[in-house]
């Protein structure tokens, strides 16, 4: 089936739908329930939207399909397309240079050429689906080329672009030999979105240094070959979560029965501290662990009274940095579980898996405290879950302010978690908080995050990329 063509095209690196096909052949199609997708979903099919990405698969493609009112264009990826543009240029290239370095970037010409060329293929795709005057939304850091693309392809339409990583200082945005080409890519589109007010600065910074371009303000004067001037403007739209459905997930009887029986099943300790990530070595796991390590060898927290469960759902696996924090991870949790637990009370649980939400939803309800130690994340919306999901007013939630959260959500202990004493009090500090005052702090959490949900956060973007 041929797509008709859409006012509003979402463009980012994997489709929102999950795809398998048979081995008769037979595709079976089902929408995946992200957070994105959830808040695009009403504007999307009101304007007959069109969503263009990677099945997820390696030369993997079918005719676009529409489901729930969505269009599904998928952009088909060679096995070596996948090893050069998602493993490669995004992931071992840009990931690690937008975090702050915490691993070191690797450059390789090829790499670059083939993040070229798919960028290409994603910004051909979406510029044949939208309409006369219509509007393209591109997401993310894969896809930093695409916004210029489009707007040579269809001058026409309006483009924007939200960044949902960290955009980095100056300093380490230099390192990148296609600095400006990747500026550049960014200047197509009218209206450029960071996670944090500091991402859209550091920006606006590079644009200067690197490109020479005025800026004034939140706006960019990009010179056009026709002579003329183009006004982009840059700023933060902080995302957010679906907060009345993971609320309204946790309210359910069964969710909560299941937290109990969680709860029982780790043998009703005084705490239970809990960790949920993607495997990725931004999240902080390794510095976790290492304060949890020293507060049970310094006998400051003591097993079976508290134990901690630590999900790390499988990331990435073909780069290289990602295998090696495996190993780390996975030696550090055998040596907890082996130099603290005993028969029937073990001191760690890790589950490299990845859970369902209603299984999510009853973890974070029986965790009475969480612990998102990201050294940096464009938001984080863990810590966004967990809030959301205390529907008893409880917990206590242990945030990196390295992490874009940090900045909403002000009453949560906050932690620069390299400051491994700093953050092993800030541990002890949340396992003996008083009921009242983790009623205090999460009721205005809960405020922040109910009100800002991921529907606001669409509408805020795209009703400014409209007014542009
Ligand atoms: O936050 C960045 C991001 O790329 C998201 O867009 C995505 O959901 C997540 O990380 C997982 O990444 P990947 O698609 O590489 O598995």
């Amino acid at each position: 089936m041929t797509a008709t063509l859409s006012d509003l095209v979402v463009v980012s690196n994997r489709l929102p739908i999950d795809v398998s096909r048979a081995a008769d052949g037979q595709i079976t199609y089902g929408r995946s329930p992200g957070g994105l997708v959830t808040a695009l979903q009403p504007v999307l099919s009101e304007r007959s939207g069109a969503w263009v990405g990677w099945p997820g698969t390696p030369d993997f493609s079918f005719d676009p399909i529409r489901l729930d009112g969505i269009w599904s264009i998928p952009v088909a990826l060679s096995a070596t397309e996948i090893a050069e543009y998602y493993e490669g240029f995004s992931n071992a290239t840009l990931w690690p240079l937008y975090h702050d370095v915490i691993t070191q970037p690797e450059y390789h010409r090829e790499w670059h050429e083939a993040y070229r060329a798919v960028n290409g293929k994603f910004a051909e795709k979406a510029a044949a689906a939208v309409s006369e005057g219509g509007t393209v939304w591109v997401q993310d850091y894969q896809l930093q080329l695409v916004p210029s693309m489009i707007k040579q392809l269809r001058p026409d339409v309006k483009v924007g672009f939200f960044n949902h990583i960290p955009f980095p200082p100056e300093a380490l945005f230099a390192q990148l030999p296609w600095r400006r080409e990747i500026l550049m890519g960014l200047l197509g589109a009218d209206l450029i979105g960071f996670q944090r007010a500091q991402d859209a600065g550091n920006f606006r910074s590079c644009v200067r240094r690197v490109t020479g371009l005025t800026t004034r303000g939140h706006h960019i004067l990009v010179r056009e070959s026709d002579g003329g001037v183009r006004d982009v403007m840059s700023s933060a739209f902080p995302i957010s979560i679906d907060s009345t459905a993971v609320d309204a997930r946790a309210r359910q009887p069964l969710v909560q029965a299941r937290a109990r029986e969680i709860r029982s099943e780790l043998g009703n300790p005084d705490a239970i501290l809990f960790g949920v990530d993607r495997l990725d070595y931004t999240k902080g796991i390794a510095h976790r662990l290492k304060a949890y390590e020293e507060l049970l060898r310094g006998g400051r927290l003591k097993v079976p009274g508290v134990v901690m469960v630590q999900v790390a759902s499988p990331s990435r696996d073909n780069v290289s940095a990602y295998q090696a924090l495996r190993d780390d991870v996975e030696t550090t949790v055998g040596r907890i579980a082996g130099d603290f637990g005993s028969l029937g009370s073990p001191a760690i649980h890790y589950l490299h898996q990845n859970q369902d939400p209603d299984e999510m939803a009853a973890l974070y309800l029986a965790a009475d405290v969480m612990l998102v130690t990201a050294l940096r994340d464009g938001m984080n919306l863990v810590a966004k879950e967990y809030v959301a999901s205390r529907v008893d007013g409880r917990g206590a939630l242990v945030l990196s302010e390295f992490t874009g959260a940090a900045d909403e959500l002000r009453q949560a202990l906050l932690v620069n978690p390299h400051d491994i004493d700093g953050l092993k009090n800030a541990i002890l500090r949340a396992v003996a908080m008083s009921p009242r005052e983790q009623r205090r702090r999460m009721q205005a959490l809960r405020r922040r995050v109910l009100e800002n949900d991921v529907s606001s956060w669409a509408s805020s973007f795209l009703g400014t990329l409209a007014a542009r």
